[in-house]
């Protein structure tokens, strides 16, 4: 490095524009409350905490009148879209006016609290001599099926070799720039990494955790209070 050059700087963009559809909750699943948070406070947490992280945006829906968590360090965009990828999307071109195009930017979904700053120091630490970029993931443990039917009908049609398999997490990092244009360049892309991917890049994984799983559905919650309950 040059005496000149600008250290590496890292940000956090977090997608929180969603409904929470599958989890059937009475409002945003964001917004649900683990053991007397919010999940959304409970995701900043980690990057709160984080000694690595600059500056941490969250994405919300230009409509949601429910985020009460602004601070210095810790700012809303109410640029979401319609989709994830639409709402990471306007929230990269929204930042790319006050930070530089190598920034690093570590997408994270607010669904995932239980994130640590040991998990983003892990990823860091892997990912920022990297050419690409890369993504927190997990190697699949379960044996797969395959199913035929309806959900409630299925029955195993095979079953599939797990050889090499892993399961995405995120955060999910990458240069603000690069990440633009990957977006940019896949509408149907549901994550960083896939984006990434489909300009012929090959994303870094970092192993994750257990810890840090997705709540998607109504008994997700109850299994994440669980972990906040305890002292
Ligand atoms: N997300 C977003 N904008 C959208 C859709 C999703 O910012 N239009 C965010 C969600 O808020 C969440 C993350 O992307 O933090 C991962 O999405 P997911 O777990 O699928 O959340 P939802 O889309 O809200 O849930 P569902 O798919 O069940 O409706
Ligand atoms: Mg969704």
């Amino acid at each position: 490095m040059t005496p000149s050059a600008s250290p590496a700087r890292f940000i956090a963009l977090i997608p929180a524009a969603g409904g929470g559809s599958r989890a059937g909750l009475d409002l945003p699943k964001q917004y649900a409350d683990l053991a007397g948070r919010s999940m959304l406070d409970r995701t900043l947490d980690a990057f709160r905490a984080s000694p690595l992280i600059d500056a941490t945006y969250v994405v919300l829906a230009p409509d949601d009148r429910r985020f009460d968590l602004a601070t210095e360090e810790v700012r809303p965009l109410y640029v979401g879209g319609a989709s994830r990828r639409d709402s990471v999307l306007a929230g990269l071109d929204a930042i790319a006016a006050v930070h530089a195009p190598t920034d690093w930017v570590l997408v994270h979904d607010a669904a995932r609290p239980g994130l640590t700053p040991a998990l983003i120091a892990d990823l860091i630490d892997a990912c920022r001599d990297d050419a690409v970029g890369g993504l927190l993931a997990l190697p699949l443990a379960d044996t797969l099926k395959r199913a035929r039917g309806d959900a409630d009908s299925a029955r195993v049609a095979a079953t599939l070799p797990r050889d090499g398999l892993w399961a995405a997490q995120t955060p999910q990092m990458f240069r603000l720039d690069l990440l633009r244009r990957a977006y940019a360049a896949a509408p149907e892309a549901t994550d960083e990494a896939g984006a990434i991917e489909a300009l012929g890049l090959a994303p870094r994984l970092v192993p994750g955790s257990q810890r840090n799983f997705k709540l998607t559905w109504r008994e997700d919650f109850n299994l994440a209070r669980h972990l906040f309950s305890q002292p």
